[in-house]
């Protein structure tokens, strides 16, 4: 989509934004709200500062992803002032006022100092943020209803903020590929990760999320956190897990790729991918999260089966012992937004067997959820069922060969839509 066009869709989110705002501080009794956008903080006994990915209902409105020391305030009609810290320093690069087409519909003024405007507010305010940076400000600060209810607000995205996670799986897309050719290359984690970058144009910083990049065993470790510099011995696997941010909002994509001659990883790989590929097509107004989050259990054991890594049990059997949780320890998926795991995604609680699981919402038009089923081989899972009374139904031999590929995990971002779903992520990236 070209910029101008989502440049027009941004225009109809704000609009839609001010409508929304004005009815939810109209009926929480307030005559304004003021946002901040939060600033990083200070390191421990430090004079350097964490990156600011900034606030995520100050985020909605501007899409500033990194803007600091700033100030949104909409009052009950709807009308929005941003005021943005633009200091003097010669030490850092400063903001100046855009003029991109956003402007509007907010009005925009320069401050000099972090502190909240000086302005005239009036007498119901509500004051909502990092309360580092909003504490000292007089109103009611984070008030629960009220933040419930634009946490809520966020569960359904507008066509810009659509077009905008659509546009951050086209740029990932892109890093994914790269990643993939340059482990087939023999790239170490760390060069795989530079691929990606270079790939996608974003140093990780700005990224969603610290990317996942597991070589062999390492793609077992869910989150896993390390680069290393030098490519194993015999690489084996390649477990991808990395975004990217545009204009505030995520993508957030996994691949799984197993090196030339691991064909019973690749079968398993291909077997994950079919179950992944068959939730995907399930999503669709009014289907229950929580039961699609089941249902993968009933694909994960069928596959387990299938591979010969359990014997003797039945897929319901394979379920309801527990088994499958040790291979799938997490939830299928989330809200994905400003936010990677994005707000307002438990209306009920997860499930007493899948605590895990960030999504239990019935699907409506205009959800963005992942879906992201996973088989891994994680020591610590397996050898308490191996040493258990089920360890007889496990296939050790096979869990050996194969725990040094680490694990898989497949994970899309998918729209719900009127007439069923969009796969945001398939489009641009197939395989
Ligand atoms: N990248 C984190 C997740 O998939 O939830
Ligand atoms: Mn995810
Ligand atoms: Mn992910």
């Amino acid at each position: 989509m070209s910029d101008s066009r989502i440049d027009a869709l941004q225009l109809e989110h704000i609009e839609h934004l001010q409508a929304a705002y004005a009815d939810i501080l109209n009926q929480h009794g307030y005559d304004a709200i003021l946002i901040g956008s939060g600033a990083a903080p200070m390191r421990y006994a430090d004079d350097q500062a964490h990156h600011h990915h900034g606030y995520g209902h100050f985020l909605h409105w501007t899409g500033l992803a990194g803007t600091e020391h700033s100030w949104l305030l909409v009052d009950k009609d709807g009308g929005a002032r941003l005021f943005l810290h633009t200091p003097v320093d010669f030490w850092h690069a400063t903001a100046s006022i855009p003029d991109a087409p956003w402007t509007q519909r907010i009005d925009v003024t320069g401050q000099p100092g972090p502190e909240a405007p000086d302005i005239d507010y009036p007498e119901r305010l509500a004051v909502i943020g990092d309360p580092a940076q909003v504490s000292d400000v007089k109103g009611d600060l984070n008030p629960a209803t009220l933040l419930s209810a634009l946490d809520n607000l966020r569960v359904a995205k507008t066509p810009y903020e659509v077009a905008c996670i659509d546009h951050a799986n086209a740029i990932a897309a892109k890093g994914h590929e790269a990643a993939r050719e340059a482990f087939l290359a023999g790239a170490s984690e760390f060069e795989i990760n530079l691929a990606y970058q270079r790939a996608t144009g974003q140093r990780e910083a700005l990224a969603p999320y610290h990317s996942i990049i597991g070589l062999n065993d390492h793609a077992g470790i869910l989150h896993y956190q390390y680069y290393d510099t030098r490519s194993p011995a015999r690489p084996r696997s390649l477990l991808i897990d990395a975004g990217v941010r545009y204009r505030g909002y995520c993508s957030d994509i996994t691949r799984t790729t197993a090196a030339p001659g691991e064909n019973r990883f690749q079968a398993l790989i291909g077997g994950l991918e079919s179950l992944q590929k068959r939730l995907c097509e399930a999503v669709a107004p009014g289907v229950d999260y929580m039961e699609l989050h089941r249902r993968c259990h009933q694909g994960i054991a069928a596959l387990l089966k299938a591979s010969e890594l359990v014997h003797t049990l039945d897929d319901n059997a394979i379920v309801e012992r527990g088994i499958t949780r040790a291979f799938f320890p997490h939830g299928l998926g989330h809200f994905l937004g400003i936010q990677v795991h994005d707000v307002a995604g438990k209306p009920r609680p997860s499930p007493e067997d899948h605590p895990a699981l960030r999504l239990t919402h019935c699907l409506k038009p205009g959800m963005v959820v992942t879906i992201e089923p996973g088989l891994y081989f994680i020591p610590s899972l397996l050898e308490p069922v191996l040493d258990g009374p089920d360890g007889q139904y496990l296939n050790r031999t096979l869990i050996d060969e194969l725990k040094g590929c680490g694990g898989i995990r497949i994970e899309d971002n998918v729209l719900v839509t009127e007439a069923g779903a969009r796969n945001l992520t398939r489009t641009h990236l197939p395989v």
